[in-house]
């Protein structure tokens, strides 16, 4: 038994959002596909709080490690997805393969998906989504991650119908200082320090203001078919 799920918890917003949950006494269980990380994190999150830590390796592009997944677990408060894979994914859509954009679009979509299928009838609370401001101010270099990111909203639109009463959303952080950054291939602190000056907020994101996000949505009962932007006021500029 587990309060909450956290597929993508081995890092970034949704180890911060482990930290966070556990500091309040919840049970946490974090899901990635690297057996490696997710022992690291477990470590980590050891020091945070008085909660169960569990681990659970699995692909969520996979079905049958999604099914396999939420046929462990009788009953669960909250799930969230952060989980992303943004290798290969940034360049202008002519240069990206199209392994690399179905591979985008099996995790981060077809995967949310999969998630709503299966923990459907086992969540009691609510599920929440990951998408990103790539889908509302598109830059012409991650065109299919912006696409995916921007169907999540009629996802959790539909899903909070389909699974009434839980409640189904999605957060859409900005700019965030984490690992995912690697992925990309650019110079990162060149990139944000450019973007700060041009953000209302003044600077970019840190994994708690997005785990900060993602534990209002999750906890507030009134908050469903919503998408909450953590932008620093990216979207306005
Ligand atoms: N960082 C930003 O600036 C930013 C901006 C806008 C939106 N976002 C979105 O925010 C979310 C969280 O990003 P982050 O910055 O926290 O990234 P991150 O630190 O790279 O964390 C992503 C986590 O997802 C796991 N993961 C990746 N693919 C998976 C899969 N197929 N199945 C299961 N787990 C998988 C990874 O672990 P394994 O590799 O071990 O599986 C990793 O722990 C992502 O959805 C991203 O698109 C990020």
């Amino acid at each position: 038994m587990t309060d909450a799920i956290i597929i993508g918890g081995g890092s970034g917003m949704g180890l911060a959002l482990a930290r966070t949950l556990l500091a309040e006494g919840m049970d946490v269980t974090i899901v990635g596909r690297s057996a490696d990380r997710l022992t690291t994190a477990r470590a980590q999150l050891e020091r945070a709080g008085h909660g169960k830590i569990g681990t659970v390796v699995a692909d969520m592009g996979r079905e049958e490690d999604v099914a396999a997944l939420f046929a462990q677990v009788e009953r669960v408060d909250h799930v969230v997805v952060t989980a992303a894979d943004a290798t290969g994914v940034y360049g202008r859509s002519a240069d990206i393969t199209t392994a690399t954009a179905r591979s985008v679009v099996d995790t981060k979509l077809l995967g949310a998906w999969l998630v709503g299928k299966y923990a459907g009838g086992r969540v009691t609370g609510s599920i929440t989504y990951t998408s990103g401001i790539n889908a509302y101010r598109p830059n012409g270099s991650n065109t299919i991650m912006a696409a995916a990111n921007g169907a999540l909203a009629s996802l959790a639109y539909g899903l909070a119908i389909e699974l009434a009463p839980v409640r189904v959303n999605v957060v859409s952080p900005g700019w965030v200082d984490t690992a995912l950054w690697d992925q990309l291939g650019m110079d990162k602190e060149a990139a944000f320090a450019e973007l700060a000056e041009r953000l209302p907020a003044r600077r970019v994101g840190t994994p708690d203001d997005i785990a900060q996000a993602f534990s209002s949505v999750m906890h507030n009962g009134f908050i469903t078919g919503t998408v909450l932007h953590v932008d620093g006021g990216h979207r306005i500029t």
